[in-house]
């Protein structure tokens, strides 16, 4: 509405204030007005649902896909992953699955694989061996994100994680930021592991709407 004519204004609120007006024009003019706009109005609405995309909000857009790589360090001198709880006492020795144990993390996430790639963020949770069949772990993490476009933002995943697994796929269930209303999933693919010592880097593709 681009009008300049000041009987806008009042037509505007005519519909509600008419009766107080007391004369005329002003009035007739205000109706013609209404009317015009209450055509309008009718008009839109009957061409709505052919502009209506068939979906509504975010899941009508495509996900966002962020790539980048896990450093799981849990050897050596500075150790980005460490055992906070053992497994039970009379359990197996060595035990097999890890059942039982949890570990707290603060892992480098970083744009390539290699360790001296750009950090984009950190995992910071905790893994805890909850199957006595295999090796799998509850995962709960979030990943903050301190580079790039993300930068300030994190992601809450909370999944089951089998390492010796090809590919994981756990939840995205929230996120702050630029991730608010987040929800989507990460799958993870071991790019390297240290048998020996149980380091591990870690590809991870997380697609996430929001
Ligand atoms: C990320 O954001 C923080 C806080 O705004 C800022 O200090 C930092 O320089 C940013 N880092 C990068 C790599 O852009």
């Amino acid at each position: 509405m681009t009008h300049t004519h000041p009987l806008t204004h009042c037509s505007s609120a005519s519909s509600s204030v008419s009766q107080s007006l007391p004369q005329n024009e002003m009035a007739k003019e205000g109706t013609v007005m209404l009317a015009l706009f209450l055509l309008l109005l009718v008009a839109a609405e009957a061409t709505q649902p052919q502009d209506e995309p068939t979906a509504v909000g975010h899941a009508a857009s495509a996900p966002t896909h962020l790539h980048f790589y896990f450093h799981d360090t849990v050897s050596g001198k500075s150790p980005t992953a460490v055992r906070v709880v053992g497994p039970p006492a009379g359990s197996p020795s060595p035990q097999p699955t890890f059942f039982g144990t949890v570990n707290v993390m603060d892992d480098p996430l970083t744009e390539g694989p290699e360790a001296e790639s750009a950090e984009v963020g950190r995992a910071q949770g905790l893994y805890m061996g909850s199957d006595q069949a295999k090796i799998g772990f509850l995962q709960a993490m979030n990943l903050v994100f301190t580079a790039g476009a993300h930068n300030g933002s994190t992601l809450a995943l909370l999944g089951r994680n089998c390492p010796l697994d090809g590919v994981r796929e756990l939840p995205v269930l929230g996120g702050t930021g630029a991730f608010r209303f987040a929800r989507g999933y990460a799958l993870l693919r071991t790019h390297w592991l240290d048998l020996r010592t149980g380091d591990a880097t870690v590809e991870y593709d997380v697609y996430v709407m929001h």
